[in-house]
């Protein structure tokens, strides 16, 4: 029932793990090498618990196929587990991707319902244009009995199979609904949330998921080469200590909430502090570009979300309610607030009909920055009354009530 197409570490460790909780699993690789291997029950790679995994269910629920013809003509999904590496250009190189799915095409049978999902990682959008234009040219059959999803693996060499066991969470790419419930039934066995959602947000997600924790060791090797050139610093130490803020803990842990997209950072502490230490780093020839541009990125942010609210907006007369002034939620802090910068890119493009609240920081913001000139309203409903555009810039808990308003709102804090 479950073709598993390129069987490498993902591959491999997909059609065992299918097989395992009782799927009937068909697995073809092109390298006959890597198949031979296979086929005498040893495992091409080092991956700790597939060796028995595979000497458990081969010729059982797991079958080695000498052609892809076979494993078409035998299953109803199709996992495309084949490498994507990248090409001289810096792309990733989708060769091996097309060689396969040109094969399916010309296997696949007009009477046949079949789902391609292809668990290879590609870059976000891949599928809904490229992949989708070359299997339109591809088959006539495309989208009346073949059809299409991803499904990005989130697995770690090392720990694959348990991994693949254990899933912390199951994304699925699929823009029909026909396969909704066979997807359903093959993951439930493994007791995890599977999130349907759209091709270009599987894939998005993967990459969002690779950047995060790539970005987190690139962070780390910048620290430490500024702590070498700083002295008298032993990193590890550092590290471990840092590890120890009970934000990392708990499910979702509390840093998911710096781990969420906004409209900057502020306060009194983020933005300065930062400064401080890229300066000293830059003063010191010490590598400094990750945190450097982590201060850009909190200036384009705000640029980004200002032209967010413009783009909603008729003319630079119209009435803003602006909700938040505080740098966050739960406190009266107005210093850096992001709220500052944005209003003040509003002001400079012309907008002067903008009217603020916030549950507990009007008289801060209006004392700290006499020189912006908007007016302050003490009730929300005051400061929405006649306005043409709603944005949302601090994520208080009153203003995530604010619901079916005939005029748009613009949710900066995703609140
Ligand atoms: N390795 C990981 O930890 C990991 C984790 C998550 C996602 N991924 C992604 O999964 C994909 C596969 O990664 P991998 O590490 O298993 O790669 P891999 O190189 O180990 O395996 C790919 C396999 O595909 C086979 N193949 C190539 N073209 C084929 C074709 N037309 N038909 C059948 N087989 C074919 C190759 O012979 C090879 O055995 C990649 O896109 C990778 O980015 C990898």
């Amino acid at each position: 029932m479950i073709g598993v197409i390129g069987l490498g570490f993902v591959g491999l460790t997909t059609a065992l793990g299918f097989s395992e909780k009782g799927f009937s699993v068909i697995g073809y690789d092109t390298d006959v090498d890597k198949s031979q291997i296979i086929k005498n029950k040893e495992i091409p790679f080092f991956e700790p618990g597939l060796k028995q995994a595979l000497s458990k269910h081969i010729n059982k629920n797991f079958e080695l196929s000498s052609t892809l013809k076979y494993l078409v003509d035998n299953s109803k999904i199709l996992i495309v587990c084949v490498g994507t590496p990248t090409n001289e250009k810096g792309e990733c190189d989708l060769n091996y991707l097309y060689s396969c799915l040109k094969d399916i095409c010309s296997f696949h049978q007009e009477d046949k319902e079949q789902l391609i999902l292809i668990k290879s990682t590609v870059p976000p959008s891949t599928c809904s244009r490229d992949v989708n234009k070359f299997l339109n040219q591809n088959s006539k059959f495309y989208n009346k009995s073949l059809f299409l999803g991803n499904n990005p693996e989130f697995l770690r060499e090392g720990f694959a199979w348990e991994d693949f066991i254990n899933p912390d969470r199951i994304v699925v790419g699929l823009e029909n609904e026909i396969f909704k419930s066979l997807i359903k039934s093959i993951y439930e066995p493994f007791s995890c949330e599977i999130h349907f959602v759209t091709l270009n947000m599987a894939e998005f997600i993967k990459y969002s998921s690779n950047s995060l924790l790539a970005t987190l060791i690139s962070f780390s090797n910048e620290l430490s080469m500024i702590a070498d050139k700083i002295g008298n610093i032993n990193i590890k130490e550092v590290f471990k200590i840092l590890h120890d803020d009970k934000r990392w803990s708990g499910h979702p842990s509390n840093m998911s909430k710096y781990f969420f997209p906004g409209s900057g950072f502020g306060g009194y502490c983020l933005p300065k502090d930062i400064q401080a230490l890229s300066t000293k780093a830059k003063t010191l020839s010490a590598p400094h570009e990750l945190i450097e541009s982590v201060i850009k990125v909190n200036q384009k942010v705000k640029v980004y979300s200002v032209e967010k609210i413009i783009k909603q907006t008729n003319s630079v007369k119209d009435k803003i309610a602006f909700l938040g002034l505080s740098f966050k939620p739960d406190s009266d802090d107005v210093r850096e607030s992001p709220s500052k910068d944005i209003i003040n890119l509003l002001i400079e493009r012309g907008f002067k009909n903008i009217t603020a609240y916030d549950p507990i920081a009007n008289h801060n913001f209006k004392v700290t920055y006499p020189e912006i000139n908007i007016k302050f309203s003490s009730t929300m409903s005051g400061c929405l009354t006649k306005a043409n555009l709603i944005v949302i810039n601090t994520a208080w808990s009153e203003f995530s009530k604010l619901k079916n308003q005939k005029v748009p709102i613009i949710n900066l804090r995703n609140l």
